[in-house]
């Protein structure tokens, strides 16, 4: 199947009820990401303009605690997964539990399909434990 039909098909299928705050949102397998969802709720929604600042609400328990290099990850994607501008910040070793807000810069281009995803990163394990995509249009 063809990746733009494979996407649109998944874009239909995303649910329409929320364990996240903000609507429209998958899991990270279309970006070929296996990995448990995490909750956030951010604003503003739309996103504002380049250069603006969105905060971003983390709340999610972890199957594995976190090293001692462990990020989350917020970026901005087109659909392909390529990334258009992230912002990163460190968590702290050894937690479980994330429970913050943060602050993710909107970069200087977007593309007009794109998805806004956040994503816990470990660069000791070199894997990502948790993703969601929010899928928008500009
Ligand atoms: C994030 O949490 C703060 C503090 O609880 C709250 O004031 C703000 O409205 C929340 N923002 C979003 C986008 O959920
Ligand atoms: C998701 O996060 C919100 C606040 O950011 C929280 O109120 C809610 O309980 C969380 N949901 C889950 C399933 O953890």
């Amino acid at each position: 199947m063809n990746g733009n039909l494979i996407f649109v098909t998944i874009f239909l299928l995303i649910l329409p009820f929320m364990v996240n705050g903000n609507f429209r949102w998958s899991t990270c397998s279309i970006n070929d990401v296996d990995a448990d969802i995490i909750n956030v709720s951010w604003g503003p929604d739309p996103v504002g303009a380049k250069g603006t600042i969105l905060q971003a609400n983390v709340s999610q328990t972890l199957t594995n605690p976190t090293t001692a290099i462990a990020v989350i990850i917020f970026s901005f994607n087109d659909v392909y997964g390529r990334i258009a501008g992230d912002t990163m910040h460190p968590l702290q070793p050894g937690i479980t539990n994330i429970e913050g807000t943060y602050n993710v810069i909107v970069p200087d281009f977007i593309p007009n399909s794109f998805t806004f995803s956040a994503m816990i990163y470990d660069f000791e394990l070199e894997v990502i434990s948790n993703c969601v995509l929010f899928h928008r249009f500009r």
